[in-house]
C-alpha cells in the first residue's frame, strides 16, 4: 500500500514518555535521547511541558538550544501562562491541548461548549500572535461528538493553528473507527491532521497506521511505547511497519532501533517485554522444529521483518520443540561432527527434559559427552 502524501513521525518520549509511571529522565538523559532521535530521523521531537516542574522547564530550555534537524515542540494547556512559558523559552512549535469530549467539558472544566470554544480560540490566537507555530490537540477527541469536533477543528484552524491533532486519550478506538474519524477531519480541514493514540486495548499501533491510511500526516510515537498508563505506539513498531508493509522510505536509521531501545530501557528502568515486536528478546528467535527447518533454508518463511534491517540477530532455541534439522544445524554451527543416527538419540534425550527450555551450547556438549557420543 502506498500512501498518497508525506508521512511524519513525532516522538513524544521526552514528554509523554516521562508520564510513564516510575519514570523521570534527567536533563542530560533527555539531551542524549533527543540527539539520537534526531539522528534516527524523526520529524518532530516533543520537548516537554514547561509548567510541569522546574526540571522540565530547564530541560525544555536545554533541549531547545540544541541544533537539531527535527522540529521542536513544547506542550502546554490552552492557558496563557503555559503559552507564555513556551514563548519565553523560544520553542518554535507548541502543542496546545484542550479536552473536547462531553466528559472533559463537564468533569475537567465545568464549561459549556461555547465557553470551551472561546478558551480554545483565545489560546490559539494568543499563541499565534506571539509567533508560535501551533498544533492544537483535541484531547479525548475519540469520545467527542463528531459535529463538535469538526467545529473545534475549524475554529482552531481559523484561529491560526498549523496542525489539528486528534487524541485517542483513553485508547478506545478501533482501527475502523479511527479511519472514519480521521477521514472526516481530513476532509473538513485544510491544515494537516495529526494522530495521538493510546494503547489501552493494545491497538495503538494499528490505530496509528489506520489514521495514516485515512490521510493523517503525522503520528505520535515514543521509544518502547512509553507513556501514560500503557503508553503510545512504539516508535519501532510504527516505523518498521511503515517501511515493510507500506513501502514508506523516509530514510529512518532503522539500525539505531536497538540502541534507542536500550537507552530508554536504561533511563526509564523499564524493560521491554520479551515478546515485544522488533525490540523484544524473542522478536527474531525461532523455536519450533518445523519453523527452524524452514528458516534455515529461507528466513522469509517465518520472518516478516529482516533482523539485519533493524540490527538484530536471528536465534534458534533448542528444547523439546526442536526437530532433527534444527539440531543438525546447531551442531554444524558448533562445528561438531555428529553422526546422523546419533541425532535421533540426542533429540530423544532433549525431548525427555521438558523442564529445560533453552539448551545452551555448553549444556549440549556436556549432554553428548555424558551419552558417550564421540564428536
Ligand atoms: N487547558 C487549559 N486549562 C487546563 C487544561 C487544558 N488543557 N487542562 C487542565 N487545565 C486546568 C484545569 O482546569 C485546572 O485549572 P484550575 O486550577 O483553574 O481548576 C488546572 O489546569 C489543573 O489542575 P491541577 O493539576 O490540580 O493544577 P496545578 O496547577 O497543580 O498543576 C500542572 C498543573 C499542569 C502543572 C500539573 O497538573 C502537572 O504537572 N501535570 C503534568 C502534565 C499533564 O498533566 N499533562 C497531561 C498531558 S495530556
Ligand atoms: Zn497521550
Amino acid at each position: 500500500m502506498i500512501f498518497p502524501k508525506q508521512i511524519e513521525i513525532l516522538d513524544s518520549t521526552l514528554r509523554e514518555g516521562e508520564q510513564t509511571p516510575g519514570v523521570s529522565f534527567s536533563v542530560d538523559q533527555k539531551i542524549a535521547l533527543a540527539k539520537r532521535l534526531d539522528t534516527f530521523g524523526v520529524d518532530f521531537i516533543e520537548l516537554g511541558h514547561p509548567a510541569v516542574s522546574p526540571d522540565v522547564y530547564e530541560s525544555v530550555e536545554a533541549l531547545n538550544s540544541l541544533s537539531l534537524n527535527a522540529f521542536k515542540v513544547a506542550h502546554g494547556r490552552a492557558a496563557i501562562s503555559d503559552i507564555d512559558d513556551v514563548v519565553a523559552i523560544g520553542v518554535p512549535w507548541m502543542g496546545i491541548f484542550f479536552g473536547t469530549s462531553a466528559l472533559s467539558l463537564k468533569h475537567k472544566f465545568n464549561v459549556t461548549k461555547t465557553e470551551a470554544l472561546n478558551r480554545i480560540e483565545t489560546a490559539v490566537k494568543y499563541g499565534k500572535d506571539n509567533g508560535l507555530k501551533l498544533r492544537f490537540t483535541a484531547e479525548d477527541a475519540s469520545r467527542t461528538d463528531i459535529d463538535f469536533l469538526i467545529q473545534v477543528g475549524q475554529l482552531a484552524q481559523n484561529s491560526g493553528a498549523n496542525r489539528f491533532s486528534l487524541a485517542d486519550t483513553v485508547g478506545c478506538l478501533t482501527p475502523t473507527q479511527t479511519k472514519v474519524i480521521v477521514s472526516r477531519m481530513v476532509s473538513e480541514l485544510d491544515i494537516p491532521v495529526n494522530i495521538h493514540c493510546h494503547n489501552d486495548f493494545g491497538m495503538a499501533t494499528a490505530n496509528a497506521l489506520s489514521a495514516l491510511e485515512a490521510g493523517a500526516r503525522c503520528v505520535d510515537v515514543s521509544v518502547n511505547g512509553l507513556g501514560e498508563r500503557v503508553g503510545l505506539p512504539p516508535l519501532a513498531e510504527v516505523v518498521v511497519a511503515l517501511v515493510n508493509i507500506y513501502d514508506v522510505n523516509n530514510n529512518w536509521n532503522l539500525s539505531m532501533i536497538p540502541e534507542l531501545t536500550e537507552m530508554v530501557q536504561s533511563f526509564s528502568k523499564l524493560d521491554s517485554n520479551a515478546n515485544q515486536p522488533i525490540v523484544g528478546k524473542n522478536a527474531f528467535t525461532h523455536k519450533a522444529g518445523l519453523h527452524v527447518k524452514a528458516v534455515v533454508k529461507e528466513p522469509k518463511s517465518y520472518e516478516a521483518i529482516s533482523p539485519v534491517s533493524v540490527k538484530r540477530k536471528r536465534h534458534f532455541i533448542i528444547d523439546k520443540y526442536t526437530g532433527k534439522v534444527a539440531l543438525i544445524n546447531k551442531f554444524e554451527d558448533l562445528e561438531l561432527n555428529v553422526h546422523p543416527e546419533e541425532i535421533n538419540i540426542i533429540l530423544e534425550e532433549i525431548k525427555s527434559h521438558p523442564e529445560k527450555v533453552d539448551w545452551k551450547d555448553k549444556e549440549l556438549i556436556s549432554l553428548i559427552k555424558s551419552m558417550g557420543i564421540k564428536v
